[in-house]
């Protein structure tokens, strides 16, 4: 009896110890992450109803929103895959590749701007980019309001998402309703759950990351709802990488700014569902996770990361991993006679 009585008051002061760890956590973790809304966030400007959802849908999956009828926005953002293409740069219009790799649409709503170089304020600007570029949809808006307008059922869907419109079907529409479509991919994870106080969502070694990732300053970048996608850093802040992984060409926000100061910055990437995205970067080069953490690592941070230390961010990054919402194919109108051909 008296050999129990002191171990059972050290294991419960443990106990404790151990309790008070998981929340001093936690309450740091708080600090720099918030998790995902477990419903459809409200975006600006753009009342979502679920006739605009299922009509962004369509739009998402319709090939024939590009010129060539083959590649729509599913084709780089394919939802079976992460929400990306799983390519170094996509592939586009005409077998083009483009100058960039694609970035996962799941949760992109939380992102406080769009691309690489953050050059689109929001998913509906942004829509308007990839069926215009030359290398993604090679498309005119007055192609696709002349696609659209073809199919009498188009016409009933916008009609339906868009009532006080006398004439709904707009390249402007077009584009909230993708946005509305895609404010419903959202991806709730382990870590999420974790932050929600479920102490057992998360595996020791993805606690332990998360420690790390916040320690060694990936935090200080890397946070929000998206663990990133909020603000803009030159990649190579203390050391630049390689031409192999930073291509000389490719100046990031220089391009949207003009200002010397911002050559070679890019968004701090967004690092929900990270480990079933790859390949990594804006350029697309680097195929490993533990690879692109520990390019971060010298080029962001300056600092020299243990195998140990990587390998528990990489777990816990892991814990990013969320379920992607059922996606049920869906049926699109079929053309009619004067809806425009195919070309090129
Ligand atoms: C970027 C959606 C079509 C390739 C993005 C982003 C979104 C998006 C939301 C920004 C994500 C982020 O910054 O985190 C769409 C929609 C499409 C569409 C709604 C259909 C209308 C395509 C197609 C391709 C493509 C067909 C490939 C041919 C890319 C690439 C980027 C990107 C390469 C990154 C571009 C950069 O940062 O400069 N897309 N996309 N997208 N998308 Fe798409
Ligand atoms: C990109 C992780 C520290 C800014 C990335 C990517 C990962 C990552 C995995 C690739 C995302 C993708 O391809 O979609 C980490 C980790 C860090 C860390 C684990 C700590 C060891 C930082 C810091 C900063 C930063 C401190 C800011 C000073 C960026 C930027 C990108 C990025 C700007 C985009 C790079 C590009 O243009 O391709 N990070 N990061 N990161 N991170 Fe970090």
């Amino acid at each position: 009896q008296r050999i129990y009585a002191p171990t059972l008051t050290a294991l419960a002061l443990g106990l404790t110890a151990q309790g008070a760890t998981a929340q001093d956590l936690r309450a740091d973790a708080l600090d720099y992450f918030s998790a995902l809304p477990s419903t459809t966030p409200a975006v600006h400007d753009n009342p979502i109803t679920p006739e605009k959802i299922a009509l962004g849908k369509a739009l998402f999956f319709d090939p024939r929103m590009s010129a060539s009828g083959v590649f729509s926005c599913n084709s780089c953002h394919n939802l079976a895959t992460g929400g990306d293409d799983n390519l170094e740069t996509s592939i586009g219009h005409g077998w083009q590749k483009g100058p960039r790799n694609a970035p996962t649409v799941l949760n992109a709503v939380f992102n406080d701007a769009q691309f690489w170089d953050g050059r689109a304020a929001d998913l509906a600007e942004q829509a308007k980019g990839p069926v215009q570029a030359g290398v993604e949809m090679a498309n005119t808006p007055d192609n696709v309001i002349a696609t659209l307008t073809s199919m009498p059922q188009y016409v009933d869907w916008f009609g339906a998402s868009f009532p006080e419109q006398t004439e709904p079907v707009t390249f402007d529409n077009f584009a909230k309703a993708i946005e509305a479509y895609e404010a419903t991919l959202l991806t709730p994870s382990p870590f999420d759950a974790w932050l929600n106080g479920n102490d057992d969502a998360m595996t020791g070694q993805q606690v332990a990351g998360l420690q790390t990732f916040m320690d060694a300053g990936c935090a200080s970048c890397h946070n929000g709802i998206n663990l990133g996608g909020n603000g803009y850093y030159p990649f190579g802040l203390i050391e630049k990488p390689g031409a192999d992984v930073l291509p000389a060409g490719d100046k990031g926000r220089f391009a949207v700014t003009d200002t010397v100061d911002d050559e070679y910055v890019f968004r701090a990437a967004p690092l929900r569902n990270i480990a079933v995205t790859a390949p990594y970067f804006h350029s697309g080069k680097v195929w490993d996770l533990t690879t692109a953490v520990e390019i971060m690592a010298s080029s962001q941070l300056g600092a020299e990361l243990s195998e140990g230390e990587v390998t528990d961010i990489v777990a816990f990054l892991g814990a990013l991993t969320g379920e992607v919402p059922e996606v049920v194919y869906p049926i699109l109108p079929a053309e009619t006679a004067e809806t425009p051909r195919p070309s090129g």
